[in-house]
């Protein structure tokens, strides 16, 4: 659907007939074209062009900003942390309302900016554009905003900033009214575009996507109605990235996927998440492997074997809990009780000793009693997460629990959500300190943010650890010792 996109009487239809079909050769060919017009303009001010991209919500979205950073800087542009910048591109998230308030907050900003560069571009893509009522207030009341794209056409970047360039300079030669908002959401796709280019954030480490989509349904969630159905990208494709990511010096990959237990169903000869950790495994320089989402209802005991005898495979699983409450638990559509969520983390406890649980809960979900509360509180106590995120539910729009009519009094849920914070926090520091004194590998990420004498790494059950070092160590793997527990990291030394 694209729903603003009139550029009759140009030489964009002819333009169309010269334009190769097949992706990514396409999207390659708008960004040749993007960089002719980039270079004009920035022969005009003097200086390179500039762009920023703002990522909110998760891991998918930063590993997305990292392909439209890529698309950018192989336009032309130099990529710039200021939104002071001559096109500012922010990445949105939508799985809370306060995410979307913080987006239009931002806007404001931004259209200040722009009075004062009118030629800036400012774009919209992400989880959040797959809303309509979003788009539409958009389209209303923000029509400064000149690009608005969605979660499944991310790869078709190149070609959508080509219209917008086109149509500055369409509005400029021709002295028209401003130039129209481009806006092209897509409701879903089958389609996964490879190949196109990335623009890492660090040179040591990688998100990998290994699948896209949900097809969970949880009933306060919107992430399926926004990123669609799920769909796996075949083996050999995410192997043959691993492999080019090594060979440029990553040495730790994080494969992504909302759900990754369920990797490979789909696929035309179907390929279980356990049997591709063994692929990744086989990767030549690959030191550490990562993974998030897990659904605990998915999680298979031939993953559990895999990670408990995996040198690469790191000693950390997050594991969604949402509620401890079984009766709550159908209400969200999880498709698991207590019980069966307990039994499953006293068996990764037994199994993988050292391995660090994490977890997701969400407070005052609607109908949530003090007694289903209370069986929350439960689980955290029996499993003793090594960290979680708390959450209050967030009422989102189309979802089948936006319709429940017994919404929980704020004041009830911020009160439940205080006291489960001060019980994970508790036993989270507790839990953090397993680990003092012994000496372990690090991986060390970059310079301390406070003191830049120390270093700042991980240790393989994703805890933090500050010791005394230089620029030199960053992506190094490092042995060290633990000496003191601050709480929720470390301070070391190097062994
Ligand atoms: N309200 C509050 N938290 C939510 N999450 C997802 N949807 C909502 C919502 N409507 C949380 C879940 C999920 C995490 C990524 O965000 O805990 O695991
Ligand atoms: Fe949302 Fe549930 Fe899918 Fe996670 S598994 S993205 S919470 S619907």
């Amino acid at each position: 659907m694209n729903l603003n996109k009139d550029f009759s009487g140009t030489d964009l239809a002819q333009q169309t007939l010269e334009t190769p079909l097949e992706e990514p050769a396409r999207q390659y060919y708008f960004m040749t074209k993007c960089r002719e017009i980039v270079k004009e303009r920035s022969l005009e001010a003097g200086r390179e062009l500039t762009a920023n991209v703002t990522t909110f919500g998760c891991q998918m979205n930063a590993k997305d900003s990292e392909k439209l950073r890529g698309i950018l800087r192989e336009i032309g542009f130099s990529i710039t942390d200021s939104e002071e910048a001559d096109l500012v591109l922010y990445n949105t998230c939508t799985v809370r309302e306060n995410a979307n308030l913080k987006v239009y907050g931002h806007l404001g900003y931004l259209s200040n900016l722009k009075k004062k560069n009118p030629r800036m571009i400012i774009a919209l893509c992400g989880c959040m554009m797959q809303e309509p009522d979003v788009v539409a207030k958009l389209q209303k009341s923000y029509r400064f905003v000149n690009l608005i794209f969605g979660t499944h056409n991310i790869f078709k970047f190149a070609e959508l900033l080509y219209q917008v360039l086109e149509g500055q300079r369409i509005e400029e030669q021709m002295l028209l009214p401003k130039p129209p908002m481009i806006v092209d959401i897509w409701k879903d796709t089958d389609q996964v575009v490879e190949d196109l280019p990335a623009d890492r954030t660090y040179s040591f480490k990688s998100g990998v996507n290994i699948m896209y989509g949900c097809n969970n349904f949880c009933t306060y969630c919107i992430v399926p109605y926004v990123r669609g159905r799920e769909r796996s990208r075949r083996p050999e494709d995410i192997i043959r990235e691993i492999e080019q990511l090594s060979q440029d010096g990553v040495i730790e990959v994080m494969l992504l996927g909302q759900n990754v237990n369920s990797y490979g169903k789909t696929l035309d000869e179907p390929v279980s998440f356990a049997h591709l950790l063994e692929m990744v495994e086989q990767v030549p320089g690959i030191r550490r492997i990562r993974f998030m989402t897990s659904h605990p209802k998915d999680l298979s005991d031939e993953l559990i074997e895999v990670m408990k005898h995996s040198q690469k495979v790191c000693r950390h699983l997050h594991l969604p809990l949402q509620s401890g409450s079984s009766r709550i638990l159908k209400r969200m559509n999880r498709r698991y009780t207590k019980e069966q969520y307990l039994d499953l983390a006293a068996k990764l406890r037994r199994e993988i000793p050292d391995l660090s649980l994490t977890t997701d809960i969400i407070v005052g979900f609607p109908g949530e009693t003090e007694e289903d509360f209370q069986e929350t509180l439960d689980v955290v106590r029996q499993v003793r997460y090594d960290s979680a995120f708390t959450f209050i539910y967030s009422k989102r729009t189309g979802t089948p629990a936006a319709a429940m009519e017994d919404q929980v009094p704020e004041d009830i849920v911020k009160d439940r959500f205080q006291r489960l914070l001060a019980l994970v926090q508790e036993i989270s520091q507790e839990m953090s300190r397993r680990v003092e004194g012994q000496t372990l590998p690090v991986l060390v990420e970059s310079l301390n943010d406070h003191d830049p004498s120390l270093v700042t790494g991980r240790l393989s059950n994703n805890l933090l650890v500050h010791f005394p070092g230089n620029e030199k160590l960053i992506g190094q793997m490092v042995d060290v010792h633990l000496t003191t527990c601050k709480g929720f990291y470390y301070l070391g030394e190097m062994a």
